[in-house]
């Protein structure tokens, strides 16, 4: 009968308090997604990483940074090539070198002159006192003249900046960087 009593009673409570529970319910919320404003967040203040990270900076740094890295590789293999192709007097073997008939006017002599040497170098070699500084192509100081075409089309220029086109049809030429391709006459120590 006591027993009886009891699972009646536990029975009843246990229903009454499931009611009250249900009744006033949960209220519970589900959490806002955000994912989405941190990995934003995150994608303003974190320092890059080594790893993507979606949306990040740093993902951005890295796709930037091999698109950066390609060009740059890009470039250094165009100016290789660019380099490698560029005609260069000096580099002609002495052997295989042509030589043409120079003749310095000022000096009253003619030289046999290969075309891997300069105009200013094969003066020198003659002990005469060229006049000369930078011997880059980068001044006026070895200026001189060809007297019978234009230096556009009897010399090389290897780098030559000083001389504009209308001067080098006049015949004006940068001595120490000047390789004949020609035989020709010229007056040293004239600048345009
Ligand atoms: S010495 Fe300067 S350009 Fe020739």
């Amino acid at each position: 009968m006591v027993d009886l009593m009891g699972i009646t009673i536990g029975v009843f409570l246990t229903v009454a308090f499931v009611g009250i529970h249900l009744s006033r319910g949960q209220h519970w919320q589900p959490t806002e997604d955000i994912t989405q404003s941190i990995l934003a967040q995150r994608s303003i203040t974190l320092s890059d990483t080594s790893f993507p990270e979606p949306m990040s900076r740093a993902a951005g740094a890295v796709v930037m940074g091999a698109s950066v890295s390609l060009d740059s590789s890009t470039e250094a293999v165009d100016s290789t090539l660019e380099e490698s192709s560029k005609h260069r007097p000096q580099d002609i073997p002495d052997t295989d070198a042509r030589v043409f008939k120079i003749e310095y006017v000022k000096e009253g002599v003619t030289l046999e002159v290969k075309e891997n040497q300069t105009l200013l170098e094969a003066g020198e070699e003659q002990g005469w006192d060229m006049p000369y500084a930078c011997k880059e192509g980068s001044c006026l100081s070895c200026a001189g003249k060809i007297t019978n075409g234009s230096a556009a089309e009897l010399v090389f220029h290897d780098d030559q900046e000083m001389i504009s086109s209308d001067e080098l049809n006049s015949g004006y030429c940068l001595t120490c960087v000047a390789y004949p391709v020609s035989d020709l006459r010229l007056e040293t120590g004239e600048s345009p």
